[in-house]
């Protein structure tokens, strides 16, 4: 997808430049034509030598060497550009770019092309939180800016934190997303709901699952890479550094019935990857119940939501996470849940189901049964969307 793209890569003086190296290098072995520019606090992280030596290309460190293209047409990358990454962005490259103050190469670049620009912020955890970079963020998220990250993760100085720099790998695989060009989804608007929810006991105790989240994340990427509008609905979550997406943290089953009803009759899709707790608890304590005083736990069936949405106003995609009789509870939920297809896994299978990057899925519909192979998360929720969209007038 990125092969022959002009791929502007500017590096600011972050101590996560050194990972700037690696994706360079990433971007090269997938055919890319990278441009590297760094600021000159960046030249005191990493060297410029091997920028070029992996690109091939001279490295831009300022607007006046003559030698580079930049000294010759001060535009000219700008115009040529495809795709302008930042990555690690520093506070303070954050503030220039969402200012304007083109004093760097790299800010002068962006006020001069129409590429997209995609920002992987790097920086201590406090500096992240701060209003001021919050409020450049935001400036640039208006301004159209794909911002990745930053994740939470041991920082230079120690602390765990917001404030590492999105890994290499994950920024090449947005970075290819950015290029895909499939949009079959546009002006579809879709919920989708992920994670697994939370049923209080008490105030520090709750019954939940081990459900990651991955495989909802995985869709409303593939759905917003498509085109659509989507809300994501999610409980407990394993990364919720999810972009470019509304995202609706809920707790309880209830809570999510009630953020799904609100919105169902203005959308015209909806995928429930979540795990929902079938039961509540009937009456939930308002103080923290003594161990001695816990004999049994009354619980109470929680709605069925898919079954409770009406199939005729919206397509109903929904999981069955079986660990056995796996088809046939699928085609079961199918008919009684009104649903146009039932993804069904096996989540006993090795490598897959909750927590894994992978899964194996059957889809389920009223023409048959399509079984999958092992596969990516992300490229399952692919599949699930062609399939998907063959209900879609
Ligand atoms: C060891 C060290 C590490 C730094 N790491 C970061 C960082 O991760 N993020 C950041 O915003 N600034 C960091 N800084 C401060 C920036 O280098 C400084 O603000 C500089 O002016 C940024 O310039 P630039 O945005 O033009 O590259 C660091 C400074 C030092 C000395």
């Amino acid at each position: 997808m990125i092969e022959n793209k002009n791929i502007v890569l500017c590096v600011t003086g972050s101590i996560a430049a050194y990972k700037s190296i690696y994706l360079a290098s990433s971007l090269v072995k997938e055919n890319a034509n990278v441009q590297v520019i760094m600021t000159e606090a960046a030249l005191e992280f990493v060297g410029e030598a091997s920028f070029s030596g992996i690109t091939h290309n001279p490295v831009i460190t300022g607007y006046y060497d003559r030698k580079s293209k930049l000294g010759i047409d001060h535009i000219d990358i700008a115009k040529k550009a495809d795709l302008i990454v930042v990555a690690p962005a520093t506070a303070n490259s954050i503030a220039k770019i969402a200012l304007g103050i083109s004093s760097e190469p790299i800010v002068g670049t962006i006020l001069a092309s129409k590429a997209p620009v995609l920002i992987a912020p790097a920086m201590d955890g406090d500096m992240y939180n701060s209003t001021q970079v919050q409020n450049n963020l935001k400036v640039l998220e208006n301004l159209s800016v794909k911002i990745s990250g930053p994740e939470k993760g041991r920082l230079a100085s120690g602390i765990e934190e917001f404030g590492r720099m999105t890994e290499p790998d994950k920024l090449l695989s947005e970075i290819e997303k950015i290029f895909s060009k499939k949009k079959d989804y546009n002006n579809i608007k879709a919920i989708v709901t992920a994670g697994g929810t939370i049923e209080e006991i008490d105030p520090v105790r709750f019954i939940s699952n081990k459900s990651s989240g991955k495989m909802g994340i995985a869709i409303a990427e593939a759905l917003r890479d498509r085109g659509a509008k989507v809300t994501l609905i999610h409980g407990n979550l394993s990364d919720n550094s999810i972009i470019g997406v509304e995202k609706i943290s809920i707790k309880s089953a209830e809570d999510m019935t009630n953020e799904i009803q609100n919105r169902v009759n203005y959308f015209d899709l909806i995928i429930m990857s979540a795990a929902v707790a079938d039961y509540k608890i009937k009456n939930k304590f308002n103080q923290k119940i003594k161990k001695e005083d816990i004999s049994h736990l009354e619980l109470e069936r929680n709605p069925d939501i898919l079954k409770s949405i009406d199939g005729s106003k919206i397509i109903k995609v929904g999981f069955a996470a079986e660990t056995e009789n796996l088809i046939e509870n699928a085609k079961k939920k199918l008919s009684t849940k009104d649903c146009k297809l039932i993804v069904a896994n096996d989540i006993t299978l090795p490598g897959s189901g909750f927590g894994s990057d992978e899964n194996k899925a059957t889809l389920v519909h009223n023409k048959g049964c399509e079984d999958l192979p092992l596969m990516k998360k992300s490229e399952l929720a692919h599949k699930i969307l062609d399939k998907t969209k063959s209900f879609i007038k």
